[in-house]
């Protein structure tokens, strides 16, 4: 990730720009400053990886502010952006002072984002790289338990790491999440798309709903008309300003979503795909395996969870690991009257260790946070980890 700052002619356009900066997923911190020379950061100041500056009325004081930027620190790239078209002796002076490249504005974020993608690959820069923070789960059919999944796993990331975990609700047609967690939202993933101009980081924590464990929701929309406007490529926008300020999201895709999505998920650190062990939940887990594969997305990074698991199951799920030649990563014990009880009381799972399933979802969310399972005094593993794997 790399830092950025932005300097422009006023708030509402620094606030874009900043929103634009965040929204590329390769931009960990922005700092905002003005283009007057008094504004200039003074020697010793620490100068950001990359500069975002507003061409304005006065080029002569533009380019002045990216010499300045470059006497201070060489490496640093610095963009302008100009709302006119600049005429061929700008281009020459900007060159001169060391400007990278000249956007139109306003700025495309995919515009930005491909300039700042060279930018990393010219340089080599591996810490240019966003993080991957991302959990996609997906289902391999409806009603396989994605919702249940995502929410329980969440919650417990939540409270094992003790770190800022973020869930992203773009289930369709609605979002079940808030409900499944007893959330009376305000806003929803709608609000974000409605609002990609300002939303960074700042603005996305607004538009969450905390729940008590420490997870924040952004709720999905409740009105399943409105997905002609949630666009994939608005959604990957919103992951990335996600990504940017949080530790861990968690995102409940559903089992229906567009071909687009599958760029997206090639950014994710781990796709969890759910099944249940019946012929059509694992007839349509073979189809969907292969064509995630075939979309270019990394199998190392496919996970596939059996939910409602059952011991008479392991001869089905036998044959289907030879021929997926991937074994399954998580089995999920069926439960259903604890997991009914939980969504209709909208309370996560939270029994104690000897239950199989909750003592699962804890085993599997320490896996995620990099936390190492304690070992029980007797000596058998706490989690009873990996005994049903
Ligand atoms: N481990 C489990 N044991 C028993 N039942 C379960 C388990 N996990 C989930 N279920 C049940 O599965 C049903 C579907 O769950 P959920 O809504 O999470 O599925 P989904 O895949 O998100 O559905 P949709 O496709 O509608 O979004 C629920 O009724 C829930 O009670
Ligand atoms: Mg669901």
């Amino acid at each position: 990730m790399l830092t950025a700052a932005v300097a422009a002619s006023n708030p509402e356009n620094s606030g874009y720009l900043r929103a634009c900066l965040q929204q590329t997923g390769f931009i960990q911190s922005v700092a905002e400053w003005g283009i007057s020379s008094e504004q200039y950061p003074a020697p010793g100041e620490s100068v950001p990886d990359m500069v975002l500056l507003e061409l304005g009325a006065s080029a002569e004081a533009c380019f002045a502010f990216s010499a300045h930027l470059r006497r201070l620190r060489p490496s640093v790239c610095t963009m302008v952006c100009s709302a006119k078209e600049p005429r061929p002796e700008v281009l020459i002076e900007a060159m001169r002072n060391g400007v990278r490249e000249f956007l139109g504005q306003p700025v495309d974020p995919q515009v930005l984002q491909g300039a700042i993608e060279r930018l990393i690959q010219e340089r080599g820069n591996a810490d240019g790289q966003p993080e991957e923070k991302l959990v996609v789960v997906m289902g391999s059919k409806g009603g396989v338990g994605t919702t249940t999944i995502t929410v329980n796993l969440g919650v417990q990331i939540a409270q094992v790491s003790k770190k800022r975990v973020l869930f992203l609700d773009f289930g369709r047609p609605v979002g079940h999440a808030s409900v499944m967690l007893d959330l009376q939202p305000r806003f929803s993933v709608v609000d974000a798309v409605d609002n990609l101009q300002r939303l960074d980081a700042h603005f996305l924590a607004g538009l969450l709903t905390r729940h008590d464990s420490g997870l924040e929701v952004l709720a999905g929309t409740s009105n399943a008309d409105l997905w002609a406007k949630l666009s994939a490529r608005a959604l990957s926008r919103i992951v990335n300003v996600a990504q940017g300020s949080s530790d861990f999201v968690l995102m409940d895709l559903g089992s229906v979503y567009p071909w687009e999505w599958n760029v997206a998920l090639k950014t994710a650190r781990m796709v969890m795909v759910v099944t249940e062990a019946n012929v059509p939940g694992l007839w349509t887990l073979e189809k969907q395996l292969t064509a995630l594969a075939s979309s270019g997305i990394d199998p190392q990074r496919l996970r596939v969870v059996v939910n409602r698991w059952h011991k008479t199951d392991e001869e089905a799920l036998k044959s289907v690991e030879k021929r997926i030649k991937c074994g399954v990563y998580a089995r999920l014990p069926n439960d259903f009257r604890q997991v009914s009880e939980s969504i209709n009381l909208g309370t996560p799972l939270s029994r104690n260790h000897n239950d199989p399933l909750t003592t699962k979802y804890r085993q599997i969310a320490a896996e995620i946070a990099g936390i190492p399972v304690e070992a029980k005094p007797k000596g058998k593993a706490l989690f009873g980890l990996l005994s049903g794997r």
